[in-house]
């Protein structure tokens, strides 16, 4: 989805702003653009493409000045071409915006303002930003930019976060927030900024309720990364919040004008956490790091050997229906989720597809309790089937890998992932950190309810403790026979995963990953329900990956891998470590090391998964961090 950066400082804001929307490609974007101000002009840089594009320009044509707003965009409404690049201009080209989301009325709004003269230069449902924004801000005497905004914003329907400029105020942006998320930045103070002077005009200030004038970088961006490494400290907007930037340092207000306290903390992200260190991609650097995410996870939720339980603000025992919200890769951690809760607590579980979820009109009973999975916690359906169920008086935990969220901030109770950012745009450590998360609850709410004995939760804490080493051991032993797959099959045009019980997810992951990185057509079948239908796609190019691993239901998936040989498919098994049986059936196995539980397999087995998406979508020339068409943080409908 787009994604939003603005600097005010001492620095080139153009070179700033470029390292900022470097940080937020991981977003997804297909053109990016920037204004800055300089000699009270806003000068525009746009360019198609990748953001290469954009720096390209900028070396050829500085736009100079220290005050800038810049943008990734994500096509909605219009194609992806200079023309509909952010930032959009108002007609007399004194007031610059970017925005992330979708101005749902803004066809209506486009006609009235071209009916009063308005001339459009874009297809976006943007450009009636500024053109609006421009109306209430030259009709008023006072020219008040923070009110020209509030008029502006109040006649906008859908989801918005916005930031500003205005020719006229060189030094200040203004930014607003209905929806997407939008947050604020400010750097240390200088050194310089303690003089007497500023001192004094800092107790003025405070006295008549600002930010204290200190001297301080301040950004505004759709994610802390962009905001790495100037700003120290940021400011979550909260839905319906202005936040003013400017000499004056950092004022927020409601919609309707009513000042409100900013609240900044420090920013616990690193710049190395959010770079490739020595990892030539994001994906295969936190495909990698999946050890130990693991291994912080289970540290997180043990303490002397025992599972520590955290406090989610609501009472396990009582709940007897489980929700499952979650979109893509999380609604299928959301599936294992099921079977942990089915097996461990005995509690009746849907597993829902967010979009889904919220059009419906879902029964709930009393004991009903909605557990919303999201790695970004920005995902707008989720977050809207997570108000939708608050509103029927639902409680909801969530579990996120942002913990700064809005799902995490609107939710009754958190389980953090610990994942650490994950920027690639397909899912890799933060789906195996959800699954161990969903495990660790499912275990909270047995034991809750008195169905996790002693020696049960011995058993599961030293699974928990192997895992990460088990990880690791997967993603080193089966690089080999990945590679030579990928070697094999990447040219083919499509492959089928087929897995059950805990390992039906895992097929649908791996098809997931396949398609969205590798392009690929892929789909994940339950192993029993191939011969229903979709066997008739076997042929000697169809590669079959088919998941093995010793459980209860071993023998019946090798009888589906023999039916896939019985016709000349091509088998890839994906099963244990040392299986015997398995090289004699299959073109090629991927090893995996066992779990200490049948119920943790599905985290091992999706790892060469992973790695093997990965080499076939480097054979084919994809770019694996940010493959066409998508957006890691899907923040509209
Ligand atoms: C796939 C992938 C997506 C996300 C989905 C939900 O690799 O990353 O399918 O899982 O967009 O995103 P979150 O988990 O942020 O709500």
């Amino acid at each position: 989805m787009c994604g939003i950066a603005g600097y005010i400082g001492h620095k080139d804001a153009d070179q700033v702003l470029v390292v900022a929307l470097e940080r937020l490609k991981y977003r997804g974007y297909d053109s990016a653009g920037i204004a800055v101000i300089d000699n009270r002009e806003i000068h525009l840089r746009r360019g198609v493409g990748k953001l290469k594009a954009l720096s390209d320009l900028l070396e050829r044509s500085p736009a100079p000045g220290t005050c800038g707003i810049a943008h990734t965009r994500w096509a909605t409404h219009g194609a992806p071409t200079e023309a509909n690049c952010h930032p959009h201009l108002s007609g007399d080209e004194r007031i610059a915006v970017v925005h992330n989301g979708i101005i749902e009325n803004h066809e209506e709004l486009r006609r009235r303002l071209q009916a009063q003269g308005c001339v459009f230069r874009s297809e976006t449902d943007t450009e009636v930003i500024p053109h609006l924004i421009a109306q209430y801000y030259n009709a008023s005497p006072v020219r008040d930019p923070l009110a020209a905004i509030r008029q502006a914003v109040a006649g906008l329907e859908g989801s918005f976060a916005i930031a500003v400029m205005f020719a006229d105020h060189p030094g200040r942006i203004i930014a607003a927030r209905l929806g997407s998320p939008l947050l604020v930045g400010r750097g240390r103070r200088s050194p310089g900024a303690h003089s007497d002077r500023i001192a004094k005009a800092d107790d003025r200030r405070r006295t008549d309720g600002g930010t204290p004038v200190d001297q301080r970088e301040l950004m505004v961006a759709s994610d802390v990364p962009a905001l790495l490494p100037h700003a120290s400290e940021v400011c979550f907007l909260a839905d319906g919040q202005i936040a003013d930037l400017g000499p004056h340092g950092v004022r927020l207000f409601t919609l309707d004008g009513k000042p409100e306290e900013a609240r900044f903390k420090a920013i616990e992200v690193t710049a190395d956490a959010v770079s490739k260190g020595s990892y030539d991609t994001f994906m295969a650097k936190e495909i990698a790091e999946q050890p130990s995410v693991l291994a912080r996870l289970v540290d997180s939720r043990l303490n002397g050997g025992r599972l520590v339980d955290p406090d989610l603000g609501l009472d396990l025992a009582k709940v007897n229906h489980i929700v499952f919200l979650a979109c893509g890769t999380s609604w299928h951690a959301a599936l294992l989720g099921k079977r942990f809760l089915e097996h461990l607590a005995r509690v009746h579980v849907e597993v829902d597809i967010s979009s889904e979820y919220r059009y419906r009109n879902p029964v709930a009973s009393g004991g009903t309790l909605v557990v919303s999975i999201s790695q970004s916690g920005e995902t707008a359906d989720t977050l809207a089937g997570l108000r939708l169920a608050r509103a029927k008086f639902i409680p909801v935990v969530s579990l996120v890998n942002v913990v700064t969220s809005t799902i995490a901030r609107e939710s009754n109770g958190v389980m953090p992932l610990l994942a650490g950012p994950e920027i690639g745009v397909a899912s890799t450590k933060a789906y195996t950190a959800q699954v161990l998360a969903l495990l660790l609850f499912a275990a909270q709410v047995a034991r809750a309810k008195g169905l996790l004995d002693a020696t049960a939760e011995a058993a599961l804490v030293a699974a928990c403790r192997a895992l990460p080493e088990q990880a690791a051991a997967t993603l080193a032993g089966a690089e080999d026979a990945v590679i030579e797959a990928a070697d094999l099959f990447a040219a083919a045009q499509a492959t089928v995963f087929l897995g059950r019980g805990g390992e039906h997810p895992t097929a649908l992951e791996g098809a997931l990953k396949l398609k969205e990185i590798a392009y690929v057509h892929a789909v994940g079948y339950p192993a029993g329900e191939f011969k229903h239908g979709p066997i008739a796609l076997v042929s000697s190019h169809l590669p079959v990956i088919c998941m093995c691993p010793k459980d209860a239901l071993y023998e019946k998936m090798l009888s589906n891998l023999q039916e896939v040989r019985a016709r000349a498919g091509r088998v890839i098994a994906v099963g244990e470590q040392g299986d015997r049986h398995l090289p004699e059936l299959a073109d090629l196995v991927f090893p995996v090391a066992k779990a200490g539980d049948d119920l943790l397999q599905p985290i091992l087995s999706v790892l060469p998964l992973q790695r093997y998406a990965y080499h076939v979508a480097r054979r084919r020339d994809c770019d694996v961090d940010q493959p066409r068409n998508l957006a890691k943080s899907v923040t509209v409908e």
